[in-house]
């Protein structure tokens, strides 16, 4: 019996590319641990992570019927964090070395390994004791779920006191192919619409969702504004102008549990906003992870970790490194994206030995190391609609410098506001930037104010358990008993 089934494309611990894993893994015990029973379902990853997690298998023959109709699935299932967690598993679909894309580009068949994910969880879903009372789909890769069960609703009363949520973690990827895509799909003529999943002519899988769900959520209130206007509604503004009566904004949360100094596995030495001591400790072993200078540990050090992709304003970060260098500072980058980027970043470390720092790739480790060695986290994000990074910069004592910009704006208070947890530029530009980093190592150096920015950015709480509660008062809104 689930109350809550989330249908996600990635879950930590076991598959991740950035912030929608971390919520995943961490959202639904959240509400678990409210009293509502969740269970989660995700593809079945041939790189996935499954250290410590016994699998069992529940269907070796799930008929799925897409794109053949002879095509099946095996499910697995496993517990974690007190919550049952299944996977669909088609190894020609999901064993491959990346989770969407390569270098290249994206998989060529993206468009039908998550067209029969989806189709797949309805399968499954379709054969528990009883139906689940919320089905929660995240991103444009679950999202043909609500669709599907919309139009299934129609004839099939095993769903018919199922809500369906959506929620938009980046309105920028929408699952856009082709029309002959669906036809194949198996969506009804009638969802063939500019009311449905018709886009220009394109099949649009997020569209589809966002029609056909109960509701629909962004993951913080500022980016649930944003894309109601022309800059951030990725053309879908107009559709959604038409949506605003089931859109609403819940803030993400962090794990604390994962992301927190005073108990991190991957420290050299913890520390809390009572003790700040350790950091120092922190500092001095990533200065030395990342090969750089000994000198700079009684200068700021900025980090970096992101996706290395316009999204997160990696190009505003390149444009101001020569200025930055002028100054006695320390930069460090984590993350991998875009080639042009990486090689350009590469260059650098050359041309400022010891004082720059590029790691291409991604590792826990390293995050958190950087997360609690650095002085300053830097976050020039175009568009953000919540941001886990900053977010747990502040718990580490690392207070961010980030554009105001969607969930950035949400939890940061800029100084020289009361309070203020770091700092915020208004509009993605280079100088802007510049001005607010330098903004940021003045303060540095006015030692007693930023200790007390320190503490105040640690003693932050962003809680899954907020979040978890809002999530529940929205199910119930929707008439779900749970
Ligand atoms: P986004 O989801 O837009 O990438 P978030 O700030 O919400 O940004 O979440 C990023 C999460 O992914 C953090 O846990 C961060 O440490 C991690 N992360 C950052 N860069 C990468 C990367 N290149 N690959 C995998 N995870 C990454
Ligand atoms: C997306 C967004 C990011 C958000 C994350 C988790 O990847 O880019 O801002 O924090 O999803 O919701």
């Amino acid at each position: 019996m689930h109350d809550v089934l989330y249908v996600t494309s990635e879950m930590y611990p076991f598959s991740k590319t950035g912030g929608l894993g971390d919520v995943m893994g961490a959202l639904p015990p959240a509400v678990h641990a409210k009293g509502v029973r969740t269970a989660v379902i995700t593809p079945f990853y041939g790189r996935m992570n499954l250290a410590g997690h016994k699998l069992r298998l529940v269907y070796s023959d799930l008929h799925v019927g897409y794109p053949w109709p002879s095509t099946t699935a095996e499910i697995y299932q496993t517990d974690y964090d007190g919550i049952s967690v299944y996977f669909v598993s088609r190894g020609e679909y999901f064993d491959r070395r990346h989770y969407y894309n390569t270098h290249n580009g994206d998989y060529f068949d993206n468009c039908e390994r998550f067209i029969f994910f989806c189709k797949a969880v309805l399968k499954w879903a379709r054969l528990l004791p009883s139906a689940p009372t919320v089905i929660h789909s995240h991103d444009w890769q679950s999202s043909l779920v609500p669709p599907y069960l919309y139009f299934d609703r129609e004839h099939d009363s095993f769903w018919k006191n199922t809500r369906t949520v959506t929620t938009i973690h980046n309105l920028a990827f929408q699952g856009r192919f082709s029309e002959r895509l669906f036809h194949e799909s198996g969506l009804p003529a009638e969802a063939w619409s500019m009311h449905g999943a018709e886009f220009y002519g394109d099949l649009n899988m997020l569209k589809a969702s966002i029609a056909y769900s109960d509701a629909v959520t962004t993951v913080s209130p500022s980016y649930a504004q944003e894309i109601l206007g022309p800059e951030f509604g990725c053309g879908l503004e107009g559709f959604l102008n038409a949506q605003t009566h089931k859109l609403y904004g819940i803030l993400n949360g962090a794990d604390y549990a994962v992301w927190d100094p005073s108990e991190d596995k991957f420290l050299p030495c913890c520390y809390s906003a009572d003790n700040v001591q350790g950091k120092q400790e922190c500092k001095k072993s990533m200065l030395s992870d990342f090969y750089m200078s000994e000198q700079l540990v009684d200068k700021p050090v900025l980090g970096f970790i992101g996706r290395l992709r316009d999204q997160k304003g990696i190009d505003l970060l390149i444009d101001i490194l020569p200025r930055l260098m002028e100054k006695e500072v320390g930069v460090i980058v984590l993350g991998e994206g875009d080639l042009g980027y990486e090689a350009r970043l590469l260059e650098f470390m050359e041309e400022y030995p010891g004082r720059f720092c590029v790691q291409v790739g991604y590792t826990e480790d390293l995050a958190h190391g950087i997360q609690a060695g650095a002085d300053i986290f830097l976050m020039p994000s175009r568009y953000e609609p919540c941001g886990l990074t900053q977010i747990y910069a502040l718990r580490f004592g690392t207070p961010p410098v980030a554009t105001a910009v969607g969930g950035l704006r949400d939890t940061i208070t800029p100084y020289p506001d009361e309070g203020a947890t770091g700092f915020t530029f208004a509009e993605p530009d280079g100088d802007l930037f510049y001005d607010a980093v330098i903004q940021a190592v003045d303060l540095w150096h006015d030692r007693p104010e930023w200790e007390k920015m320190v503490k105040r950015a640690m003693l932050k709480e962003f809680t899954w358990n907020r979040s978890a509660g809002e999530y529940i008062k929205l199910y119930q809104s929707l008439g779900a008993r749970v």
